[in-house]
């Protein structure tokens, strides 16, 4: 593909350049003139040829973009919803929003669905782009080579939220994956100081619950993400926001004005119910 585009590029700026060096006036050839014909060749004969044959000799690298079938039996579900991302590990009881966990130099399989209109699942560091289909799982295979957080981002319009869909892929030594995966693998949702106590009766005397899941206690939403290890993610309401304390209070007052059209709608807690509130979330780990 770069070969050919490198040709065409270099024969267009060629005759680009013949055509500035041998320029005659400004009369416009008589109808019928070799330039026509010239043209029809050049412009349209030609190109679309040269196509045809790079879509032929492209069909043989597709199957190297494509899922792995050595996987190491690691699988990711990802279900797109209008808002976020709802990762979950089948066979694990793990469930996540908008970051997938994965080990270095081990394929991963991510199987891709949506909950309601069509996405694109795009981590540029990592693979291609894979459709995100309402009705249909497609299967898109992270490797990573070396540790990191990479971006990912919805790559096809899905609303007025589209451009703050991001995710992110946090690839990890795999020890350190393991324990990752145990330490998700159960919920660690019993408050362990008063305050803390507080804030969980505040989530759980609200609306919250009726949204949002926690592991453990009574919630368990399904409209919003899961939020069982919601104080071990780097960021909030699909990567627009970083995990802070002060940012998940800013979102959990006025959602809307983070990211406008959001299903999430704000509260009116006072200050130190909201303190109360952002503390329970943030140790949810
Ligand atoms: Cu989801 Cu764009």
């Amino acid at each position: 593909m770069f070969v050919g585009s490198a040709v065409i590029f270099a024969g267009v700026v060629a005759l680009l350049l013949v055509g500035v060096l041998r320029r005659r006036g400004e009369d416009t050839p008589p109808k019928g003139s070799p330039g026509y014909r010239f043209v029809a060749v050049l412009g349209l004969i030609v190109p679309a040829v040269i196509l045809v044959l790079l879509f032929i000799l492209s069909i043989d690298a597709i199957p190297a973009t494509s899922p792995s079938s050595s996987n190491h039996g690691l699988t990711v579900d990802v279900v797109a919803r209008q808002f976020f991302w709802d990762v979950s590990y089948p066979g694990r009881g793990i469930r996540s929003a908008n970051e997938i966990h994965i080990p270095v130099g081990v394929p991963v399989n991510v199987r891709v669905t949506s909950g309601d209109v069509i996405h694109s699942l795009w981590v540029p560091a990592l693979n291609r782009k894979v459709d995100v289909i309402p009705g249909r799982t497609n299967v898109v295979t992270f490797d990573a080579n070396r540790a990191g957080r990479f971006r990912g981002q919805c790559a096809e319009f899905c609303g007025p939220e589209h451009a703050e869909m991001a995710l992110y892929v946090i690839a990890q030594p795999r020890a350190s994956f393991n324990a990752w995966l145990a330490d998700e693998s159960h919920p660690n949702t019993i408050p362990t100081s008063a305050e803390l106590e507080r804030g969980q009766q505040i989530f759980l005397g609200s609306d919250c619950e009726y949204c949002h899941t926690i592991a453990g206690t009574n919630a368990s939403g399904t409209i919003g993400p899961d939020l069982t290890h919601i104080g071990s993610r780097t960021s909030l309401a699909a990567g627009t926001v970083p995990n802070t304390p002060g940012d998940l209070a800013g979102w959990i007052i006025d959602p809307q004005h983070i990211k406008p059209g959001n299903k999430m709608p704000g509260t009116s807690l006072d200050g130190s119910q909201l303190q109360a509130l952002v503390a329970y979330l943030e140790s949810l780990r």
